[in-house]
């Protein structure tokens, strides 16, 4: 499979960089119902993708808290309750959460030290939540509505990729 899946080069916005990266992600996931495959393949190609950022991936629910699932970047804390953390927080919230400097959050969960700023995008099947996704940067206020809205599209395409 030839793979040009990080060439944004090309792209002028936030807004074209998520409009090519919806279509290189829809690519990607095309075929495969798996949800740990496509949720690997989805971290991947956004760490690569998107500047600035130092960890990108995905915590499920089960059993009532996150359960950390496939990510790209350092070694991640494994289980974060509903409600703890920025993670948890956008779980419980069922909402987007955008974080412009973690140290000034509460509770916040430091996995890796070089993280300033975040952005938690919850994953809703038929109004449940199944889980987040999670990405971190070094640098302050990094992420933007902009971000929160390109990113929902992207997780809209992971979620209509494993429905059966
Ligand atoms: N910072 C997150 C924990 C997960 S890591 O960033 C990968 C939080 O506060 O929930």
């Amino acid at each position: 499979m030839s793979f040009a899946g990080t060439d944004i080069s090309r792209a002028t916005s936030k807004s074209d960089l998520y409009d090519q990266l919806a279509s290189q992600l829809s690519s990607l996931l095309a075929g495969e119902r798996d949800l740990v495959a496509n949720a690997a393949n989805f971290s991947a190609l956004i760490f690569h993708a998107l500047p600035d950022l130092n960890w990108a991936g995905f915590y499920f629910e089960k059993d009532g808290e996150l359960v950390l699932g496939p990510f790209q970047g350092k070694p991640a804390c494994v289980r974060i309750r509903i409600g703890q953390g920025v993670c948890g927080a956008g779980a419980a919230k069922c909402e987007t959460v955008i974080v412009p400097d973690v140290h000034e959050f509460p509770g916040h969960i430091a996995c890796d030290s070089a993280s300033n700023s975040e952005i938690v995008v919850p994953l809703m099947k038929e109004a449940r939540l199944i889980g987040v996704l999670d990405l971190d940067s070094p640098q302050r206020a990094r992420f933007d509505q902009a971000d929160a809205r390109g990113l929902e599209g992207l997780v809209r395409i992971l979620l209509s990729s494993v429905k059966s």
